[in-house]
């Protein structure tokens, strides 16, 4: 099995396993078909930074002319670093700090997405202090119910995010009176692996609505965020989701002649099939009621499969043979919690000790939310083109993580 040009058994003996891997052509390749998706559309692609944040990544969108939705100040200085121009970032999150707003103002990013009034004032004192403006919109929540998981889906009135649809006008009215708030637009993200194009469909027809009470109110609305969310297909051959191309002509067709400047911030559509984990089958363990394979990855490096009991393909990276034949095997990790199970019972052909194993479609959500628990080090990043490969991020060792701790001298 290879990385575009490179097989991985050359990448696991270069930089060990597990590793994460990465297809830059991949990237390319989702960055463009989004794109052209959204042609004839006067729009904004702000890749989600929270899917994949190695500069690596962000270098590669960056060219192809990409923005970006960050949500902390961390993810502003990766997005910057990489090239991303300031004004192409948008700034998401119910919980901006005033350091992070005031660094954002600095940079002069292109949009604030405001989640509350308390938020709108905090932002309006940072601006009027370095007499500038923020450009805002207000993330509106419009109650509609969607995404892959409870733990993801952030559009109901009940989740935390964005302000309630119905108070939205008197939010607006007030932003209107703040010296170092400009009012520019609305946003929405209802969640995040979404596939099917009718909440997405629901959610605009209600921004739309908002939009023409806004500007009827004699609000200059030009900017309609509506977020990331299309899923991606996680089960190779199983149904896919709405491609890009029936997303931008659904939402195409609606926003037709109503003169705005579309902005989007697709983070799993862009990197998560973009990228595969890379492991190492260290145990095989039968004799009891089911067949382990005990891999070197765990919960710590991918855990998205004990977080929301998310599907990722499993393959080898070589055939042992071509027969056909599988037992249901559950592939588990060396930590010591039972949740540290990649998948329960699934048919996979015979793999034994050493052997090299691919975890499917974990480019999105992965190495970000990794960490290093049961000082596990963080696993390295490879980022392919073509026939090379580069570790775009290193493996930590141990002692480097010890470094940041010390033992005080009245311990
Ligand atoms: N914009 C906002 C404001 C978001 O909160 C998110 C994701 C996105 C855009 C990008 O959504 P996407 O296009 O990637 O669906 N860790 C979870 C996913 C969390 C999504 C959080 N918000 C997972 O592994 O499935």
């Amino acid at each position: 099995m290879m990385a575009e040009n490179v097989p991985l058994t050359t990448i696991a003996d270069a930089v060990g396993t597990p590793a994460y891997v990465y297809s830059s052509a991949t990237l390319k390749r989702h960055y463009e078909v989004f794109e052209q998706g959204l042609s004839g559309m006067d729009s904004l692609i702000a890749y989600s930074v929270k899917a994949n944040s190695n500069i690596a990544v962000l270098a590669v969108l960056a060219k192809l002319g990409a923005g970006a939705d960050v949500v902390s100040g961390g993810e502003l200085v990766r997005a910057l670093k990489a090239g991303i121009p300031a004004n192409k970032i948008v700034f998401s999150g119910v919980g901006k700090t005033r350091d992070e707003m005031r660094a954002a103002l600095e940079a002069g990013i292109y949009q604030f997405n405001v989640e509350s009034l308390p938020e709108l004032h905090a932002l309006n004192e940072c601006a009027v202090a370095i007499k500038t403006k923020a450009r805002i919109a207000f993330r509106i929540n419009p109650d509609i119910s969607a995404g892959g998981h409870a733990k993801i889906s952030t559009g109901k009135a009940e989740n935390k995010f964005g302000i309630d649809i119905t108070t939205a006008i008197d939010a607006y009215a007030e932003a209107a009176q703040l010296p170092g708030i400009l009012v520019a637009g609305i946003d929405m993200h209802i969640g995040s692996q979404i596939v099917e194009l009718a909440p997405f469909a629901a959610a605009i027809d209600k921004g739309l609505e908002l939009i023409k009470n806004l500007r009827a109110e004699g609000h200059d609305i030009s900017n309609f965020d509506i977020g990331g969310g299309l899923g991606i297909p996680y089960v190779e051959d199983a149904d896919a989701p709405p491609l890009p191309i029936e997303y931008g002509r659904m939402i195409a067709e609606k926003v037709q002649g109503h003169n705005l400047k579309m902005i989007f911030e697709p983070g799993r559509m862009i990197a998560g099939n973009a990228g595969i984990l890379l492991s190492k089958v260290e145990y095989v363990k039968t004799g009891g009621a089911r067949k382990f394979l005990i891999i070197d990855a765990a919960m710590n490096d991918l855990i998205r499969p004990a977080l929301y009991n998310a599907h990722h393909d499993i393959e080898p990276v070589a055939q042992r043979n071509s027969d056909g034949i599988t037992t249901p095997c559950d592939v588990v990790g060396p930590v010591c919690e039972t949740g540290d199970t990649f998948t329960e019972q699934r048919d996979l052909p015979d793999m034994q000790a050493g052997d090299l194993l691919v975890i499917h479609s974990a480019g999105a959500y992965g190495a970000v939310q990794s960490s290093q628990y049961n000082t596990r080090p963080l696993i390295p990043e490879v980022l392919v083109s073509g026939d090379q490969f580069k570790v775009v991020r290193e493996r930590p060792k141990v002692e480097d993580i010890l470094k940041t701790e010390n033992i005080p001298d009245w311990v």
